[in-house]
C-alpha cells in the first residue's frame, strides 16, 4: 500500500448500502473500499483487526441495540490508530441516541438515506482529520491538563499509594516531547472522609475542604491557592478534611469547580477517589480522561471491578478505565486464573505494581513518595513506568510551567 492510499470498510448487512458507497467512492482511485456483510456486533473479535487496518468504517447500526453500542465502544476504545467511525442509522433517531453513539465512539452519525454525494464529502471530510491529526506532533498549546482518577476494587489495596507516586513520577519524568521544563501536576484527595494523602506525603493538617463544604461556597483560583501544600519536588497537593464530616456536605458543583480550575492551571490533575460511590462522583467521571482501577487478581476484587467497571462507564462511556494490579509483579505467562479474570473484565491487565511492603512501609513511614526513599526499587521503576504510559497518551505540548 503507497503511503498516499486510504482504507475504507463499510459493514453492513445491506447490499443498497455498501452500493451506494461504492458509487460515492467510485471517482476516488486512491480509496481501497471493502466491504463486510455483516453486523458489527457479529465480527467479534475480527472488528478489531480490521479497525487497525482501516481508516475509515462505516457501519450500519440500530442505537437502541446495546450490543451494537458495546461493540463499537470496545473497539473505539481498544485500537490506536484513529480509525474513523462513522454509524449510518435510521433517520428519526432521537439526539439522545445519537449522542450515545457519539460517546460509543462514533466520530459521525448520518441517515440510511444519506446521498452518494454527501457520503463522499463525509468521508473526505473524515480522513483529512485523520491525517491532519496525525501530523500533529503534539497537541496544540495552551490545552487544558488531563485528569487521571484512580480508585480501588477493595479498601487497603493500594489507591493512595499509586495516586501519590503516579503523581510524583509525573513531576520528575520528563515528557518525550519537551524535556525542558517540568511538568506541572496536582493530587487531589477527594477520599473526602478517609482521604490519607496528607499522611502519606506528612502534610499538616487542614481543613480548608471541609469549611468550603461547610460553608457551601464555589472555590476559586485563590481558594485553591490557599488549601493546595507545595511540595520541595514542586507537587501541589489537596488535602482531604483531617476532621470527620458526612460524605454528602460536598457538592457536585463544588467538585466539579475545583476540577475545572486545577486543569486549567496544571498539566496533569491526579485524584484520589472516594470509595464510596456519592452523587458527586459524577464530575469527576465526565472530566476525567483515564481511570485507574487498582485491584490484586483475587475473584472478590475481580467481581468487584466489574461491578464498578459497568457504574464508572454508566457515568461516561467514553471514559477509558485501566486495570492496574497492585503486590503483584507481572507474569512471564498469565495463569488461566489471570486470563478468564482479563477476560470477564474485557479488558488486559496492563500494568502491575509489585510487592514490596518494606520500601512501601519506609516511604509512609517518611512521609515521602517512593522515588525518594528508594529510587531504584522495583517498586519507584513501577510508578515510572505508569508515568511514562500516562506522558505517552496524554503529552503536553507547551507546559504550564512555561506559561504562568
Ligand atoms: N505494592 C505494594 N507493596 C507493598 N505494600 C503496599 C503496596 N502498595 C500499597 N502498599 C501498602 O498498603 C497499605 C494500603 O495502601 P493504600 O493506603 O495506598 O491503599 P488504599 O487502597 O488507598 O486504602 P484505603 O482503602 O484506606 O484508601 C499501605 O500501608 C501501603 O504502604
Ligand atoms: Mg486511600
Amino acid at each position: 500500500m503507497d503511503n498516499n492510499s486510504r482504507n475504507v470498510l463499510v459493514i453492513t448487512p445491506s447490499e443498497e448500502i455498501s452500493k451506494r458507497v461504492e458509487a460515492a467512492l467510485s471517482s476516488h482511485n486512491e480509496i481501497n473500499l471493502e466491504n463486510e456483510a455483516n453486523t458489527l456486533t457479529t465480527l467479534n473479535g475480527k472488528a478489531m483487526e480490521l479497525a487497525c487496518k482501516n481508516d475509515v468504517i462505516l457501519f450500519t447500526t440500530d442505537p437502541k441495540s446495546e450490543t451494537d453500542i458495546d461493540a463499537l465502544r470496545a473497539l473505539a476504545k481498544g485500537h490506536k490508530d484513529n480509525t474513523v467511525f462513522i454509524a449510518l442509522t435510521r433517520g428519526d433517531i432521537s439526539l439522545a441516541e445519537a449522542r450515545e453513539l457519539n460517546k460509543a465512539g462514533a466520530n459521525e452519525v448520518l441517515p440510511y438515506q444519506t446521498s452518494e454525494a454527501e457520503l463522499n464529502q463525509q468521508i473526505q471530510h473524515w480522513i483529512k482529520e485523520k491525517y491532519n491529526a496525525n501530523s500533529q506532533v503534539a497537541p496544540s498549546e495552551g490545552q487544558s491538563g488531563k485528569i487521571i482518577a484512580v480508585s480501588q476494587t477493595r479498601g487497603g489495596v493500594g489507591s493512595t499509594t499509586v495516586a501519590v507516586n503516579l503523581a510524583d513520577q509525573l513531576i520528575s519524568t520528563k515528557s518525550r516531547f519537551n524535556k525542558k521544563a517540568k511538568n506541572k501536576v496536582a493530587l487531589v484527595d477527594l477520599d473526602f472522609q478517609f482521604g490519607t494523602v496528607g499522611s502519606f506525603l506528612d502534610i499538616k493538617e487542614q481543613d480548608n475542604m471541609l469549611q468550603l463544604a461547610v460553608d457551601g461556597r464555589m472555590p476559586d483560583l485563590t481558594f485553591l491557592k490557599q488549601s493546595m501544600v507545595s511540595l520541595p519536588n514542586g507537587l501541589s497537593v489537596l488535602p482531604a478534611p483531617s476532621k470527620f464530616a458526612p460524605i454528602n456536605i460536598l457538592k457536585k458543583d463544588q467538585v466539579a469547580a475545583i476540577l475545572d480550575i486545577l486543569k486549567a492551571e496544571y498539566d496533569y490533575v491526579i485524584v484520589d477517589m472516594p470509595r464510596a460511590l456519592v452523587d458527586w462522583v459524577g464530575p469527576i467521571f465526565e472530566r476525567a480522561d483515564k481511570l485507574y482501577l487498582v485491584s490484586d487478581t483475587s475473584v472478590p476484587s475481580i467481581r468487584q471491578a466489574r461491578r464498578l467497571i459497568d457504574f464508572f462507564s454508566e457515568g461516561n462511556l467514553a471514559l477509558p478505565i485501566e486495570l492496574l494490579i497492585n503486590h503483584e509483579s507481572k507474569p512471564f505467562f498469565l495463569s488461566q486464573h489471570h486470563k478468564e479474570a482479563a477476560k470477564a473484565l474485557e479488558r488486559d491487565f496492563k500494568h502491575w505494581i509489585p510487592d514490596d511492603p518494606i520500601i512501601a512501609r519506609k516511604a509512609v513511614d517518611c512521609g515521602k513518595p517512593i522515588s525518594a526513599v528508594s529510587p531504584r526499587s522495583k517498586l519507584s521503576k513501577a510508578f515510572k513506568t505508569l508515568a511514562k504510559d500516562v506522558l505517552t497518551a496524554f503529552p503536553v505540548a507547551q507546559h504550564k510551567s512555561e506559561i504562568n
